[in-house]
């Protein structure tokens, strides 16, 4: 929430928290892709930059695909126009998210060979993988693969954010147990965990 929301909740409660309630009623019968969906469109069409980031995590978070998202931006040509569409592929392409690369549009969710587990040490790794960054915490036999990608706005995580077993996003500094995944300070949502199993001596994440 911005700064000025903050203020006027705190300063006018009883006119802002309706407009809440509204918000929050409004759409109830929608599925949660077509919600996000709509979110994303009026934050083009609102050109909230900060919203508009915000509302494609969620999007992404509640399963719709890339091409949902570009289906999504194009069917609301007539309400945005192109400078509308402009605007919003330039944030996209700022944003720099895997799913969005022309090469990955389309393509259904399938294993990924992250590489040969003899390979990778006990602690955390930083690898690419197929487009994708990825932190790979091991210790023995417990292996967790997660997205380098923050679950708050999609900042990819350096390698230098991590210190010991404590993972912070260089953004809003939301902080990660990488041991478990789980936000530990400032946000309230975990890293993104991908599917993992291990075939032939190799490591295979899915997404
Ligand atoms: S993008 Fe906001 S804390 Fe990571």
């Amino acid at each position: 929430m911005s700064d000025a929301i903050d203020y006027l909740l705190q300063a006018r409660p009883e006119a802002m928290q309706p407009y809440f309630s509204f918000l929050k009623q409004s759409g109830k019968k929608l599925d949660p892709k077509t919600r996000a969906l709509i979110s994303v469109i009026s934050k083009v069409h609102g050109r909230t930059e900060r919203g508009f980031r915000q509302y494609l995590t969620r999007a992404l978070r509640v399963g719709c695909s890339a091409d949902e998202v570009l289906d999504a931006l194009l069917a609301a040509f007539p309400m945005i126009g192109l400078s509308g569409l402009i605007w919003a592929t330039d944030i996209l392409l700022d944003m720099d998210l895997p799913e969005f690369k022309p090469e990955a549009l389309g393509s259904e969710p399938q294993w990924h060979t992250v590489g040969r587990i003899d390979e990778i040490d006990d602690g955390v790794s930083r690898l690419a993988c197929d487009n994708r960054e990825l932190f790979i915490y091991r210790n023995g036999d417990v292996i967790k693969v997660y997205d380098s990608r923050c679950p708050h706005q999609v900042t990819n995580i350096p390698q230098l954010a991590l210190s010991d077993c404590t993972l912070t996003c260089p953004k809003h500094e939301w902080q990660f147990d990488i041991s478990t995944g789980e936000c530990i300070a400032k946000g309230n949502r975990p890293l993104t965990e991908f599917e993992h199993k291990i075939e032939d001596g190799r490591l295979l994440a899915y997404w």
